[in-house]
């Protein structure tokens, strides 16, 4: 199969570490950078140790954004409590950690279709492929993180790149993404593993000029999954 054909490299920032005072504005500028879609971090003080935003956040934005590919990654114990309120507030693709919930991911994977949104499946570090096997036939995309969930501007986990290389291996046309500490000097890790999804929070944020990041990193994916097709 011509992988080229259908495997599409996505830039998708994640506002985590932007002014969030000024949510629309940043995440406006992202978007007229060449940003693909928006990654939403949303976490419950519970999953993970930190606190950010709900569903009132992302309707108010998606009011001002109607268009914009919006992916929430549901950093929460309970993701089933979620799904209609997302739904309701426009969200495009509800990604959830499948730790806390290993027994109900087909039941949640169902609800979350049900109620209109793509399906992300998301692995912590500590969480082996082994994991979500069962389950990648029923998901849009396979999130592996390459930082421990919970806060932004972490050190990139190489060491979880045989994770992504499996996937690619076995799922050519698997939409696979990669979130945490990813920026112009570990994207060439994430590409040669067969990444083609980027979530990159503070090397887009904190760069002066956003567009040539986007730009760059958006080249070095396209090159790898070039050369996977040559
Ligand atoms: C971490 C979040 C990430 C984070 C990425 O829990 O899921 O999306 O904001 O930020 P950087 O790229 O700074 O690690
Ligand atoms: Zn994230």
């Amino acid at each position: 199969m011509d992988r080229a054909a259908s495997l599409k490299c996505k830039i998708g920032p994640s506002i985590l570490n932007a002014d969030l005072s000024q949510l629309y504005a940043e995440s406006q500028r992202l978007l007229d950078s060449g940003a693909d879609y928006l990654h939403l971090d949303v976490m419950d003080g519970s999953f993970v140790p930190n606190l950010t935003f709900g569903h009132p956040v992302v309707k108010c934005l998606r009011k001002r954004i109607p268009h914009a590919f919006f992916e929430t990654h549901m950093m929460v114990q309970d993701p089933e409590q979620w799904i209609e309120p997302m739904a309701d507030a426009g969200v495009s693709q509800y990604t959830f950690h499948i730790e806390p919930v290993l027994k109900n991911v087909m039941p949640i994977c169902r609800k979350i279709r049900e109620a209109g949104m793509k399906v992300g499946l998301a692995l912590k570090p500590a969480t082996g492929i082994d994991a979500v096997r069962q389950f990648i036939d029923h998901a849009d995309m396979i999130l592996i993180m390459t930082v421990e969930p919970g806060f932004g501007g972490q050190k990139f986990m190489t060491d979880m790149m045989p994770k992504v290389q499996w996937l690619r291996h076995n799922y050519p046309l698997l939409d696979i993404e990669v979130d945490g500490g990813v920026g112009l000097n570990t994207i060439n890790a994430c590409a040669e593993a067969g990444a083609n999804m980027i979530v990159s929070g503070t090397a887009i944020i904190n760069a002066c000029d956003q567009r040539s990041v986007i730009a760059s990193l958006r080249e070095t994916v396209e090159s790898s999954i070039h050369k996977c097709n040559v």
